[in-house]
């Protein structure tokens, strides 16, 4: 089995930067789980499903050649052969994406495909579920938030257009896989840290843990 570091939290909280930075440092592939429900959202958009038509999108997921990859030490999501990126930001992604990651087929679907990240090769993933749901035993397990204020100036220094606010209520209250933190997670409140002294608290975590493992 190889280690699976699972990040944790509500949206702007930094888990990409953090999640990514830690990968870097181990060596470790770094994968973002977010990406894969933005996908998903993307894809239904554009061939004009209906949000609540879970059949439709699961025969367009399966009949799409939609490929969740790897590029170097990252997770990619390929379409047609094109790599999806610019347009999972996007005003109506953000908008939808938490009404597609309630729909518990949907989930089903995409933490198969997160788990077989693992099968071959330790990774640092990020996400709402990873210590709950797709990784419930590993012993790595971080949950990275910030003040809600600071999270709203994180997002818009980025020049996104994003209800962070409503996106999290509607995390929180679904029923499959809620945002919630693990018992045994670690908190890591970043408000007022910066992101080397976050990295450096969960890289020292995680050393014992391998040492001790
Ligand atoms: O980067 P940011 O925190 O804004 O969001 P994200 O990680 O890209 O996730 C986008 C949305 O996908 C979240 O608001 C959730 O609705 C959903 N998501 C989820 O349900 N489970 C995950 N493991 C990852 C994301």
């Amino acid at each position: 089995m190889f280690p699976a570091i699972a990040i944790d939290g509500p949206a702007a909280s930094g888990k990409s930067t953090i999640a990514r930075l830690i990968a870097q440092k181990l060596g470790y592939t770094f994968i973002n789980t977010g990406a894969m429900y933005r996908a998903v959202t993307w894809l239904t958009l554009s061939h004009n499903i209906s949000l609540d038509d879970t059949p439709a999108i699961i025969r367009l997921l399966a009949s799409l050649p939609v490929e969740f990859g790897k590029k170097g030490t990252e997770s990619i999501i390929l379409y047609q052969g094109r790599e999806l990126e610019e347009e999972l930001t996007l005003p109506e992604i953000n908008q939808n994406v938490s009404t597609i990651a309630a729909i518990p087929e949907i989930r089903a679907l995409l933490v198969q495909r997160q788990r077989q990240y693992n099968e071959k090769e330790p990774v640092v993933m990020e996400g709402r579920d990873i210590g709950t749901v797709v990784f419930p035993k590993t012993p790595f397990k971080y949950f990275v938030t910030a003040s809600e204020a600071v999270r709203e100036a994180r997002r818009k220094a980025q020049g996104l257009k994003d209800s962070i606010q409503e996106r999290d209520r509607k995390d929180a209250k679904r029923s499959t896989a809620p945002l919630i933190q693990a018992p045994d997670a670690l908190l890591v409140d970043t408000s007022d840290l910066t992101i080397d002294q976050v990295v450096a608290i969960l890289i020292e975590d995680i050393q014992r843990k391998l040492i001790h493992s």
